[in-house]
């Protein structure tokens, strides 16, 4: 398999074509960006620890049935994927109250859903992302009734698997963004799940694995990524391990 040329270059990650017909590498970066790229840095080692990681929740996922893009690592920080035409929502279940969703209702950090809460958010940074709803993704035709009804599904799906995986890990799965594309007539789960997007608290202190410590400069933002991987048993080279 060859590399081509780099057909998008995003806030995190490049994509590159390949030979292969329907195949493309993503390149996780070292860059950290929050508030829709108003805040920038580069950490060591993040672009490593996100492909492990995504790596290993795709094949989690796959193992249960949910079709993903995710074929195989490639090195460090590139993975093949199927090349799916992406659906520009973004798909969010909370279990646990925080972000946005505590800022726009006034809801208090931690608060517990009995059911898990479904938005819809249009990908447009310049628009900061906003929350959207079914009718506005059908009135402009970013996807249709069944394509919509399918990624809810799937998000609830991952939803399942991922909160008793991380549970055995002692972590709580708090949130989490899902962004799905179109490929040969199906709906496949594209993107990412790392740290970047998702909420992960240590289930007895709480303690953020995530993002939020980029964003609320935290500190040690990839160290408590890595805390999360060693947990849910991922392995990477230990020359590239801090601990
Ligand atoms: P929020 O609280 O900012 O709405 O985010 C909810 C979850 O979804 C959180 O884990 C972060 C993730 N997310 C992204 O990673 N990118 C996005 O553009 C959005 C809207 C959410
Ligand atoms: N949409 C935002 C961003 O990509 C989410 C965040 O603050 O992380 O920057």
């Amino acid at each position: 398999m060859q590399i081509g040329r780099e057909i998008n270059r995003g806030k995190t990650k490049t994509i590159y074509e390949t030979d292969l017909k329907d195949k493309l590498v993503i390149e996780f970066r070292d860059d950290a960006t929050a508030f829709n790229a108003l805040k920038h840095q580069r950490l060591a080692r993040k672009g490593m620890v996100n492909n492990y990681f995504n790596a290993f929740i795709m094949e989690k996922l796959a193992a249960k049935g949910i079709l993903n893009h995710f074929e195989s690592r490639l090195n460090d920080t590139q993975s093949l994927v199927k090349r799916l035409d992406m659906i520009k929502l973004e798909c969010v279940v909370r279990n646990i109250a925080a972000g946005s969703l505590c800022k726009r209702l006034g809801i208090e950090l931690g608060y517990n859903f009995e059911t898990p809460l479904f938005e819809f958010f249009y990908k447009d940074d310049a628009l900061g992302d906003p929350l959207v709803t079914v009718e506005h993704a059908l009135a402009f035709g970013w996807a249709n009734a069944q394509e919509l009804a399918t990624m809810r599904e799937l998000t609830f799906a991952v939803n399942t698997v991922l909160k008793s995986l991380f549970a055995d890990a002692g972590i709580l799965l708090v949130d989490y963004k899902l962004e799905f594309g179109r490929f040969h007539g199906e709906l496949f789960l594209g993107d990412e799940f790392t740290p970047d997007g998702c909420r992960i608290w240590d289930a007895k202190t709480r303690q953020i694995f995530d993002k939020d410590r980029f964003r609320q400069d935290l500190g040690d933002v990839i160290e408590n990524y890595e805390i999360a991987a060693k947990r849910l048993g991922i392995t990477y080279p230990a020359a590239a391990q801090t601990t």
